[in-house]
């Protein structure tokens, strides 16, 4: 949720900023905008809409420069208008300043400034931050930051420009991401490391309350209370190629075809002579683990569901008690957690607040905490006490798609270690799944070939208006996730449901206009789950069946059928998801709609 960049150097600071916001505009694109010091001198621009409109204007004003600071916003207090874009700046004129995150005590404190006489523009809490940093700064900046930090309450990352310092600008952080970047005679700040990836891939990350200096010689950085530190420099694996679209029509389509190589990588060095191995990442005694009696695995969205794919293997092959929850239910709700429990964190970006709030929870009650997510150094990652990496490479379309493979991949090695560690799992079954494991990336890749038929079902049903998916068992979550990739990229209603439910309830919505999809692959559900087709076919609902390779028995039940190659039972999400990820895009792009960047959203939220 919002994009920030910080750039001082010896290249064209428009150029830098703009391309950073490009990048990272998949964070919040509703309005965007750009400070530059010129001399003693803030040229301010901000434009309503996408980056390419702010392109217009500053490229119109052939506005150039070394040194400035750019956002892309997703709207939080106030409304989308020029006015509440970023940069905001403080009524003198001495300060400009760009935020992502939510000052929840902003009103309290704009009072507080209302009644010294400062007047805003904006509806904005940014606002509020800049009047009051300028309030407290009488000539030393690092002091009035950590002043400054003495009063918000809320999460921001800030990036600040003072028209009388031409040699940086300073930042601050809690609670929302940003990562310095180092270079040769030039230095960045952003929300997100791919923007870094053209210039630098040396990152510093900066703690909770860190202030930083970002000057052209170097950087600077301090703790909340203003004493100097000095971080790592981490060298990212990640490079420039896998930022950009690689030919293909979108970033989510790129995603999709990246998934057989996304299971593979996860499963690189970590299975050994066949077994799954953990050990260099999780340094758990035999101790530990045998203490452990519950484990619970919190996330949002699409990591909720893939969560819910793993919990059902997790029950099949370890002993524990386990439950998974959202992480915005979890947060406030009673549940017994303890120091007998594995409390897993699964986020991509590992910076849904909602989750980072459920860990600190799960933490100060006792829970081992461990975080499954694809960006090193990002505020879960830093809270807990173990972390497992996805390996998924950076993922820029907001529809999440090859990170939910990447979770599925990671939580099943987790399901069948900690099998093995606690003794849930004999030696054999184990190799004969790490056996399957192993073929999977292949067989995902033969899944995705298949892209041709789904883009010939879209082009049948990109026109209704409702939809249903069902599914059972391992195919259950599935089906929660093919409608949440329809309806979040394409606008379509789409409810996914455990098939058995659908009598209770949602067979009142059917109709032969509305279609139901369900996810009916050859397991031991499948004959449950083939009386729920009937029962919607009797409604006369289109039945779209996504079964298994040679069932020929599916024919004379389904209109279409979509079929995946065979797995064994509890690997069949990795496949059978992609069909419906490609049935979404297919279907959005015959609607025509903005498919890496789809309305209201952003692929990192920040606010709760
Ligand atoms: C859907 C999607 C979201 C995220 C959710 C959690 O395609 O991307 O539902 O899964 O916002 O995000 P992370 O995994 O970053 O915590």
């Amino acid at each position: 949720m919002c994009g920030i960049v910080g750039y001082i150097g010896e290249r064209d600071v428009v150029d830098v900023l703009l391309d950073g916001m490009r990048r990272m505009e998949y964070r919040g694109y509703d309005s965007a905008g750009m400070a530059l010091l010129d001399g003693d001198r803030f040229e301010v621009v901000r434009e309503i809409g996408r980056v390419a409109e702010l392109e217009k204007v500053v490229l119109g004003r052939g506005l150039t420069g070394r040194l400035g600071i750019g956002h892309t916003r997703w709207a939080t207090h106030g409304g989308v208008t020029v006015e509440n874009a970023h940069p905001q700046s403080d009524g003198s004129g001495r300060f400009v300043l760009v935020h992502n995150g939510i000052i929840e005590n902003y009103l309290d404190l704009k009072e507080e400034l209302e009644a010294q006489g400062d007047q805003f523009l904006s509806q904005t809490d940014t606002e509020v931050v800049v009047h009051y940093l300028a309030r407290l700064y009488s000539g030393d900046m690092l002091q009035a930051l950590v002043e400054l930090q003495k009063r918000l309450r809320g999460s921001y990352a800030l990036v600040i420009l003072r028209r009388d310092d031409p040699d940086g600008f300073f930042c601050v952080r809690r609670g929302s991401p940003l990562v310095l970047g180092s270079g040769e005679g030039e230095n960045f700040c952003v929300s997100d490391v791919a923007a870094l990836l053209p210039y630098t891939r040396k990152v510093l990350y900066l703690e909770e309350g860190d202030i930083a200096q970002v000057s052209r010689g170097g950087l600077r950085i301090w703790d909340e209370e203003g004493t100097v530190k000095v971080p790592p420099v981490h060298e990212v694996d990640w490079d420039v190629s896998m930022v950009d679209k690689g030919g293909y029509s979108h970033f989510m389509l790129k995603e999709i075809n990246e998934q057989g190589a996304v299971v593979r990588s996860s499963l690189k060095g970590r299975i050994e002579g066949g077994r799954v191995d953990l050990s260099d990442e999780l340094q758990w005694t035999a101790e530990t683990v045998a203490s452990w009696r519950s484990l619970h695995i919190v996330a949002c969205g699409t990591s909720y569901y893939a969560s819910l794919v793993a919990e059902r293997a997790l029950s099949r092959w370890t002993d524990l008690d386990v439950r998974v929850d959202i992480a915005s239910e979890y947060r406030h709700r009673t549940v017994r957690t303890d120091a007998k429990t594995l409390a897993v964190f699964v986020s991509q970006s590992g910076e849904t607040a909602d989750t980072i709030a459920a860990q600190r929870v799960a933490r100060g009650l006792g829970a081992h905490c461990l975080a499954i997510t694809n960006v090193r150094g990002s505020t879960l990652a830093r809270e807990v006490h173990d972390t497992l990496l996805l390996k998924a490479g950076p993922e820029i379309g907001v529809a999440a798609t090859k990170t939910f493979m990447g979770q599925m991949s990671v939580l099943y090695l987790l399901a069948l270690y900690l099998g093995r560690l606690r003794g849930g799992i004999t030696a054999a079954e184990e190799s004969r799944l790490v056996e399957e494991l192993n073929q999977l990336p292949y067989k995902v890749e033969a899944t995705v070939a298949r892209e041709e038929s789904l883009s010939e079902l879209a082009r049948i049903y990109a026109e209704r208006r409702d939809f249903l998916f069902l599914g059972r068992g391992y195919s259950f979550p599935v089906a929660l996730e093919g409608a949440l990739k329809l309806k979040e990229i394409s606008y379509v209603h789409a409810e996914g449901y455990a098939a058995g439910e659908m009598k209770h309830g949602p067979i009142a919505l059917l109709d032969e206009k509305v279609p139901v999809i369900t996810v009916i692959p050859r397991d031991s559900l499948y004959e449950k789950t083939l009386s729920n087709i009937l029962e919607a076919k009797a409604r006369k609902s289109p039945i779209i069946a996504l079964g298994t390779d040679g069932d020929d028995l599916l024919k004379s039940y389904a209109d279409h059928i979509i079929t995946v190659p065979w797995t064994d039972e509890a690997f069949t999400p990795f496949l059978t998801v992609i069909p419906l990820q490609l049935f979404a895009y297919h279907v959005a792009k015959r609607r025509g709609c903005d498919i890496d960047k789809p309305r209201n959203l952003a692929k990192s939220v920040t606010v709760e």
